[in-house]
């Protein structure tokens, strides 16, 4: 057990933080009216929960918790993709997949990317979450945006975590033993029903357990950048 429990100071009352650089992460929000489409999502991940067990599949998600990912690789294994296909093709969420193009063209330009390339969806997915169940540490390979959706978050389901990206740093810095045994590297991100948390790939991040009597759903997609090398369209 700690003894040491950093304790608060009047920091904040006497500066002011400062970043001269862009957040690597960006939350929106979004009204996905989760209700309307509660049953057909159930079926979808139902369903998977199925195939899952049948091939032995593995993902982070532990403790119950469900998710769809399996669909997006239908085509590397023995099994069908799902007859409602994948969720950013629903048209329940094309409203959604507009807005989320919009913010990211926004977002590209504080990071530095070209607005113009064209961002693909590259996967999509939609995770349940029962009471005790949570996502293991991962991070979203070769995504140029890694995005979150929650369709649906009671209170006290468990927030999303992120690792502190500059952690190889805090080794090279004063740092409280009780710094790294209390894994203070791992920091939460509070979120509500219809927010949307939007990030690069390489932020490595989990979430807690779900610590309420009803489901948390999130829906994902990973989006890639696309680059014509006919420059006459540039
Ligand atoms: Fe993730």
């Amino acid at each position: 057990m700690s003894d040491f429990n950093f304790p608060k100071s009047d920091l904040e009352m006497l500066c002011e933080p400062l970043d001269a650089f862009p957040p690597y992460i960006y939350k929106a929000k979004f009204d996905f009216k989760f209700e309307n489409i509660r049953d057909k999502v159930d079926t979808f991940l139902n369903d998977v929960a199925i195939i899952k067990e049948e091939h032995g599949l593995g993902d982070p998600e532990n403790d119950g918790g469900i998710s769809s990912v399996h669909y997006a690789h239908a085509d590397k294994y023995e099994y069908e993709n799902h007859r409602f296909g994948l969720p950013y093709t629903w048209p329940e969420f094309k409203e959604y997949y507009n807005f989320l193009q919009y913010v990211m063209g926004s977002i590209s330009s504080e990071w530095g990317y070209d607005p113009n390339w064209q961002r693909q969806i590259e996967e999509s997915w939609i995770n349940v979450h029962p009471p005790g169940a949570w996502t293991g540490e991962h991070h979203h390979q070769n995504a140029m945006f890694a995005t979150t959706a929650y369709l649906s978050k009671p209170k006290n389901s468990g927030e999303f975590l992120v690792r502190n990206p500059l952690e190889i740093y805090k080794k090279g810095e004063p740092t409280h033993p009780d710094y790294w045994n209390m894994q203070r590297y791992w920091a939460p991100i509070d979120v509500d029903t219809n927010d949307i948390l939007i990030f690069p790939g390489w932020v490595t991040h989990k979430t807690q357990k779900n610590h309420s009597e009803e489901n948390r759903y999130i829906l994902s997609s990973n989006v890639i950048p696309m680059r014509t090398i006919d420059k006459s369209s540039q």
